[in-house]
């Protein structure tokens, strides 16, 4: 059994791309591994140090990850500042970290370029609080995408550099995790490949969106002038909406479009309007479930609760060693 952990930025909300990407995996791998999924919201003050509504934002992450389906009696799905070890592990870490090291990091030189009137500390040591949260578990495995790669790295290079410091074999080395075969990629209603709301509003089906949000959007997604020959090759924009139909639409509805294609029939109108009833049918659930779970204060604040008391139960073991091994002791 592997120890599994997912920090969540508290910023924006789910989208069809995230649904069938990681947090399909996610449900399953709670069932098989030793799984914490955080809300890094320490983190977002490094870029939003005085955010318009910090609870809200990380409320709604939690509504959605539990309407998803990551069950919070199996899992450990807890707020990153609900659990005090971490900043103290981030202190302690802080240490043996070198300014040379952090102000290489792409990620610091990027946001260091788009925010110069405030480069904090916090953005400088972010690598640094990111391995805490990993190594406070002693997770192995991160699942990531490729923009975290050197985050990890430098999670590895701090617990490799503790052990080596203090002498102890303490710290297994994390590793990004990515879904291979079984991450399904979502593209974008644009004709780009990705769904993701850095591409902009229109892109990205959320599964908080309404019915008549979805149908506006997908009415609205690029497609061409129609086939001119028969059998030929999909533009990207028009293969992206048949990938997209074939996540939420039975295999006949694709097949008929699909035949509809070839013969240079197809009326996309036609295709919109059915594969925008298809991803309300699939969404409607979901959504349902995040307008209930949202509304359910005393539920929410039970699985925070639960969270914190399952994380800090791991990170609390941990940071008694970890003070241990360096040499505090009690009097
Ligand atoms: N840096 C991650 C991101 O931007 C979020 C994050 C914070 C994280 N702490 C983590 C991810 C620990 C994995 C493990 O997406």
């Amino acid at each position: 059994m592997e120890t599994v952990l997912s920090g969540i930025r508290s910023t924006g909300n789910l989208h069809l791309g995230n649904y069938f990407g990681a947090i399909k995996n996610f449900i399953k791998m709670q069932h098989e591994h030793r799984c914490f999924f955080f809300i890094a919201d320490y983190h977002s003050l490094t870029t939003h140090p005085t955010p318009a509504d910090l609870h809200q934002n990380v409320k709604q992450v939690l509504v959605e990850y539990l309407a998803a389906g990551i069950d919070p009696e199996i899992a450990t799905l807890y707020i990153q500042s609900d659990v005090p070890e971490v900043a103290e592990l981030y202190l302690l870490l802080g240490m043996n970290a070198y300014m040379g090291e952090l102000e290489r990091c792409t990620t610091f030189k990027e946001k260091a370029r788009k925010q110069p009137d405030n480069i904090n500390a916090g953005l400088l040591t972010y690598p640094v609080l990111m391995a805490a949260d990993i190594l406070i578990h002693k997770a192995n495995k991160v699942p990531v995408g490729k923009d975290q790669e050197q985050h990890l790295e430098m999670a590895r290079t701090f617990g490799n550099r503790f052990n080596r410091l203090y002498k102890a074999d303490y710290f297994p080395e994390p590793y990004a995790f990515n879904f291979g075969s079984d991450l399904v990629k979502i593209p974008g209603l644009d004709g780009s490949t990705k769904m993701g709301k850095s591409e902009g509003e229109a892109n990205a089906i959320y599964l908080a969106d309404e019915p008549s949000v979805i149908r506006k959007k997908v009415m609205r997604a690029v497609t061409d002038s129609g086939p001119v020959e028969m059998n030929q090759v999909k533009p990207q924009p028009i293969e992206n909406l048949f990938n997209i139909m074939k996540v939420v639409s039975s295999e006949d509805t694709v097949k008929h479009f699909d035949e509809l294609y070839n013969k240079c029939e197809i009326r996309y109108g036609d295709m919109k309007k059915q594969l925008a009833e298809d991803i309300i049918g699939f969404t409607s659930p979901l959504r349902e479930r995040i307008v209930e779970i949202g509304a359910d204060n005393a539920y929410l604040s039970r699985v925070a609760k639960m969270g914190a008391e399952k994380a800090r139960e791991s990170a609390s073991k941990t940071v008694k060693e970890v003070r241990e091994i360096i040499g505090f002791k009690p009097f």
